[in-house]
């Protein structure tokens, strides 16, 4: 039985089924990135409910212009230490770049992430051609979120950090993908900078829960960059991301904020959106 997370333990570690439980039961999700031990003890603490060490830790923390030079050896160094901060939150963990190219190659480094980096679950950037690739980890025990939309990892390929599925081949294909994906296991699909009318329709179709980014407000929950919402990330903020450190005392105010306003659905509001 799901119960409200006020009426919760605050050290009840969320499981997946606690998670689908809060689909089921229409509580939308608040998802964020961390990567150090103590913004995850302090997400863990405001109620944030899925912590992702993000391959977005390339461009945020070490500075690239993109997440393809992020590493295993990277993505395992930050999971350790946020695994330490966190005793609440369901803990995932992207695999960078070319860490995914056939089911065997997955299948270890999903294990490495795993064990030696403490992930709950694992997220893969995808497409109908990543499902051999899930399959193959699902049937290995491995629990996966599939990440379509705008993948980060083949920005060079799509031309930029552009928005995904406009136009109705587009849209058609993604919502094929999703589905596929969820028949090949995914646990989870998380939607990256697509038309909020496309999100809403594949959340509508899919039963795993669907988190969103720049996807709108009709899919199960929210995710953004930790520093982007705190407005750290120098330069341009993503029109999606809104600052929560607008009229907030500290930090953990302005997590607290985003915590709530997903829930009550007020974030994103439609300048956050696209069509
Ligand atoms: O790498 C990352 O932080 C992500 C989020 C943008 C969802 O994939």
């Amino acid at each position: 039985m799901y119960t409200q997370p006020e009426n919760r333990s605050k050290t009840e570690k969320l499981s997946l089924t606690a998670l689908a439980k809060m689909k089921a039961a229409g509580v939308k999700l608040a998802c964020l990135t961390a990567y150090d031990a103590s913004f995850a003890a302090l997400l863990d603490q405001a109620g944030v409910d899925v912590v992702l060490v993000g391959d977005s830790l390339g461009m945020v923390i070490q500075g690239h212009a993109t997440t393809v030079p992020v590493t295993m050896e990277d993505m395992i160094y930050h999971s350790r230490m946020v695994e330490r901060g966190l005793k609440r939150a369901f803990f995932m963990v992207d695999m960078p770049f070319m860490s995914y190219p056939t089911p065997d190659i997955a299948l270890r480094n999903a294990a490495r992430l795993m064990q030696e980096g403490g992930a709950h679950m694992v997220k893969l950037e995808g497409s109908s051609h990543q499902a051999d690739i899930v399959r193959c980890l699902i049937g290995n025990g491995v629990p996966v979120c599939a990440h379509l939309g705008l993948r980060p990892q083949s920005v060079h390929k799509l031309g930029g950090f552009k928005v995904q599925g406009r136009g109705e081949n587009a849209a058609r294909q993604m919502l094929e993908d999703a589905l596929l994906l969820e028949q090949a296991g995914a646990d989870i699909i998380l939607l990256e900078l697509i038309p909020r009318a496309l999100a809403a329709e594949i959340t509508r179709k899919l039963h795993v829960p669907v988190i969103g980014i720049g996807a709108g407000p009709e899919v199960d929950g929210q995710i953004l960059v930790l520093y982007d919402m705190l407005d750290i990330t120098p330069g341009h903020r993503p029109k999606f991301a809104r600052n929560f450190m607008d009229g907030a005392s500290s930090p953990r105010a302005a997590v607290e904020a985003y915590v709530k306003a997903v829930r009550a659905g007020t974030y994103p509001a439609p300048e956050h959106c696209f069509d």
